[in-house]
């Protein structure tokens, strides 16, 4: 058997719509998706084709209006602990990262281990790894409003990381910092799929970002339009 056809599912949408305003708006329209466990995944499409509505969904921060998800075993047409799945399963990054201004980068990365399974003792030190792991160390006891744009990214980087979930998701998570802050942050996403074996997916309207994907999905009207690797799984 060759190692793609035991490679597991971890995300698999299947026929989802989600519609706004009683119908007058169709987010997803027919979305189906399916993404292999260590895949690193580029969504891509116009504003307003439904990518971020994707993200949410995918996040379990709002549900489909039809279609099922399955993400890691989880059916989210039926997740009775919304918190819970989020927790363990996912981390979030968004273009606008809500960092805590008044707390340090550490307090940051910290704080998002609360209610979680590792023990209190162990966090800060684990929080300091972290921040190690987005090339951060020396800045962990600045606080975000004394951090560039990319640092701050970083940062949000590790905070989505703080529980150790599988999947990373990331809406635009380069789109207002510099080359070099991009370059550091796709590098880092790049490491996160070698080393942890995560899985990503990623929103982006630039082709360089695209580009350092292993598969890009461009969504146009609620659906996809063009799927690089549309046949990975097949057998
Ligand atoms: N809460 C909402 N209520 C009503 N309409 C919404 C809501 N959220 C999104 N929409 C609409 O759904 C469609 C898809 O929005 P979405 O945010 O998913 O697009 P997008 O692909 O992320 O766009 P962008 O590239 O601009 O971020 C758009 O027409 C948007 O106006
Ligand atoms: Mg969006």
């Amino acid at each position: 058997m060759s190692e793609l056809a035991v490679r597991p599912s971890l995300i698999e949408v299947h026929d989802v719509e989600k519609v706004y305003d009683d119908g007058m708006i169709r987010a997803l329209d027919g979305m189906d998706l399916t993404v292999a466990s260590g895949e690193f995944v580029a969504i891509t499409g116009p504003s307003g084709c439904g990518k971020s509505t994707l993200l949410h969904l995918l996040a379990a921060l709002d549900r489909p209006t039809a279609g099922t998800i399955r993400v890691d075993g989880y059916d989210l047409n039926h997740l009775r602990r919304n918190n819970l799945f989020r927790r363990e399963e996912i981390g979030l990054v968004f273009q606008l990262h809500n960092l805590l201004p008044r707390l340090s980068v550490l307090g940051n990365v910290q704080i998002a281990m609360a209610g979680s399974r590792r023990p209190h003792t162990e966090r800060s030190a684990y929080a300091r790894r972290l921040i190690g792991d987005v090339d951060l160390g020396d800045l962990a006891d600045r606080r975000p409003p004394q951090l560039s744009g990319g640092e701050r990214q970083r940062v949000a980087i590790a905070r989505a990381l703080a529980n150790d979930p599988p999947i990373l998701l990331a809406d635009e998570p380069t789109g207002s910092l510099d080359s070099t802050s991009v370059e550091a942050v796709l590098g880092l996403f790049q490491r996160l799929r070698d080393e942890r074996g995560m899985t990503i997916v990623l929103v982006t309207h630039d082709n360089v970002v695209a580009g350092v994907a292993d598969r890009v999905v461009r969504m146009l009207d609620g659906k996809i339009a063009v799927d690089s690797v549309a046949d990975f799984h097949d057998p």
